[in-house]
C-alpha cells in the first residue's frame, strides 16, 4: 500500500506494519497445550498483532528434553531447557505456564510474578493449592495472573465468574468438570463398556491426566471445584475442604438400576452456599434423566451456576484437549497483551479464595451434614425377615425408605441383590446405619452407596 512500510512475517508473506514494540512472550512447556499455544502465536501472528495493536512475539519456549521431536513449524532457536532464559529475561513481559503439576511450576510462577512479568497459567493444581498466595504476589507486583484454562478447557467460566457475572452472589455450582470420568461413565451407561477399556480410550484421545488416578479418583475435579467455588463464593475452599469419591467402584448394575428408577449416573462437582455454610463435594451421583447435566455426554464438560441476579446459567463445551485449552490460554494472553501498558496495571479481580478481599464470613460444612436422597445396593441372604432387619436399622436412624428393588437372585447361593432408595436423610445417619447393616450376618456386601442429587 502506498506510503506504508512493509515487513515480512516469519512465513515470508507480506503484511501491513503494526505499530509499537513487540510484546515478548516466554512459554513454559511445549507439550500438547504448549504446542497449541506456540502454533497459534506463530501462525496467527498478523491477526493477533492487528487485534492487540502490536506484535506478540514468542521469544522462548522451555522444554525438558530439547532432542524430542516437535512440530517443524516451531523454530529450534526458540527452544531452551534453561528456565532462566525466560524468567531472567527482562525483555519477556508475559509468561505462559503449561507444564502442569506443582513442582517446578509453582516456583516458576512465583519467580515470574516477583520479576514483574504478567502470567497466564493452565495449572489447576497450582491454582487450587497456591492460588491465593500467587494472586497476592501478582497484586504486590502490579501484574496480572490469569487462569481461564485451569477449569473447563474452552468453556469461559473463570472469566465469566470474575467479570460478566460478578454482580451476583452465587448460591450453587453444579458441574461435570472431568472429561475423562464423564467419557467413562457415558460409555458404561450407553454401551456397557468395561471401565478399563473406556479409560484406555480416554487416555488414547489425550484427555486423561498423566496419572489417570487424578481423573478417576476425582482429584482433578476437586482442584477445579476449589477454583470455581473460590471465585463464586469469594471464600477459600481448599482441596482438602472438598469431600471426594471416585468412580472405580461403579458396576454395570448401578447404571441399569439407576436407569430403571429414572436417573443417570454422573460424576458431579457441587458446591453450595446456604445460610453461611459452604458445602463442596465431588462424587458419582444419580441425577434425574431430565436434568440438563444428565444429557452431558462423552468428554464434554458443563458448569451450572446459580446467581442471585442472573438465576441459573449453564456453560457447556469441550473441557480438555489441545484446541479448547489453547483457546483459553491464548484468550488470557491476548487480554493481558491488549492492556499491557495501561496505567495502572489492572489488578487481578476475584481470586480463587482468600486473596480476594474482603473474605466473607462463610463456614465450610462437613459432608456429615449433607441431606439428600440415597441409593444403596446390597448383596444379602435371600431369606425371610432379612429386609425387615435392614429396614429396622434404617428406621432407627430416622431414614425413611422410598423404594426397594430386588432383581438378581442366586437361588443356589440363596443370595439376592437389592437396591434401596431413601427419602432425604442425613449423611451421618446413613453412614451410621450402613456400619450397622454391614455387621448383620445376613448382609454379604454393601456394593454401592450413591447420593441422589435432585
Ligand atoms: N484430565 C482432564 C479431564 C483434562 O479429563 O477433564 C483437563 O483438565
Amino acid at each position: 500500500m502506498a506510503g506504508q512500510p512493509e515487513h515480512k512475517t516469519p512465513g515470508g508473506s507480506e503484511s501491513p506494519e503494526i505499530p509499537g514494540d513487540a510484546i515478548n512472550v516466554g512459554l513454559l512447556g511445549l507439550g500438547v497445550v504448549g504446542g497449541g499455544v506456540a502454533a497459534t502465536l506463530l501462525e496467527q501472528r498478523d491477526a493477533i498483532a492487528a487485534r492487540v495493536g502490536r506484535p506478540v512475539n514468542l521469544k522462548k519456549a522451555l522444554v525438558r528434553d530439547a532432542a524430542r521431536a516437535r512440530d517443524a513449524a516451531i523454530p529450534t532457536d526458540l527452544i531452551t531447557t534453561n528456565p532462566e532464559e525466560i524468567l531472567a529475561d527482562g525483555d519477556i513481559r508475559l509468561v505462559v505456564e503449561v507444564i502442569g503439576g506443582v513442582s517446578p511450576a509453582t516456583q516458576y510462577l512465583k519467580d515470574a510474578l516477583a520479576g514483574g512479568k504478567h502470567v497466564v497459567t493452565a495449572n489447576k493444581e497450582v491454582m487450587a493449592k497456591h492460588g491465593p498466595e500467587l494472586l497476592s504476589l501478582a497484586r504486590q507486583n502490579r501484574v496480572n495472573l490469569l487462569f481461564e484454562a485451569s477449569v473447563g478447557g474452552g468453556i469461559p467460566i473463570v472469566g465469566c465468574l470474575m467479570k460478566e457475572l460478578q454482580a451476583n452472589q452465587f448460591r450453587s455450582i453444579r458441574s461435570i468438570i472431568n472429561g475423562t470420568t464423564n467419557y467413562i461413565l457415558t460409555r458404561m451407561a450407553n454401551d456397557h463398556t468395561d471401565f478399563h477399556q473406556a479409560l484406555a480410550e480416554a487416555q488414547e484421545q489425550g484427555y486423561a491426566e498423566a496419572d489417570p488416578a487424578n481423573d478417576i479418583e476425582g482429584i482433578d475435579a476437586v482442584y477445579k471445584l476449589s477454583i470455581l467455588a473460590g471465585l463464586a463464593f469469594h471464600h477459600r475452599v481448599a482441596p482438602e475442604d472438598i469431600y471426594r469419591q471416585g468412580i472405580a467402584h461403579l458396576q454395570p448394575q448401578d447404571f441399569r438400576y439407576a436407569s430403571e428408577l429414572g436417573y443417570a449416573i454422573k460424576s458431579l462437582a457441587i458446591a453450595t452456599l446456604e445460610n453461611e455454610d459452604i458445602q463442596a463435594r465431588v462424587y458419582p451421583a444419580l441425577i434425574p434423566l431430565g436434568d440438563m447435566l444428565a444429557k452431558v455426554d462423552g468428554v464434554y464438560n458443563a458448569v451450572e451456576v446459580e446467581g442471585g441476579l442472573c438465576g441459573r446459567v449453564l456453560f457447556h463445551g469441550r473441557g480438555a484437549g489441545r484446541g479448547p485449552t489453547t483457546s483459553a490460554v491464548v484468550g488470557d494472553l491476548l487480554e493481558i497483551a491488549a492492556k499491557l501498558d495501561s496505567e495502572p496495571a489492572p489488578a487481578p479481580s476475584a481470586a480463587p479464595g482468600a486473596a480476594s478481599p474482603p473474605e466473607r464470613p462463610w463456614r465450610i460444612k462437613s459432608i456429615d451434614d449433607l441431606e439428600c436422597k440415597y441409593f444403596l445396593r446390597l448383596n444379602i441372604a435371600d431369606r425371610p425377615g432379612v429386609l425387615a432387619q435392614i429396614a429396622r436399622i434404617l428406621g432407627e436412624q430416622n431414614i425413611s425408605i422410598a423404594s426397594v428393588l430386588q432383581k438378581d437372585t442366586n437361588p443356589a447361593a440363596q443370595t439376592a441383590e437389592i437396591v434401596i432408595t431413601t427419602h432425604p436423610a442425613r449423611e451421618s445417619s446413613v453412614q451410621k446405619s450402613l456400619e450397622l447393616v454391614a455387621n448383620l450376618e445376613v448382609v454379604q456386601e454393601i456394593s454401592s452407596l450413591l447420593r441422589i442429587e435432585e
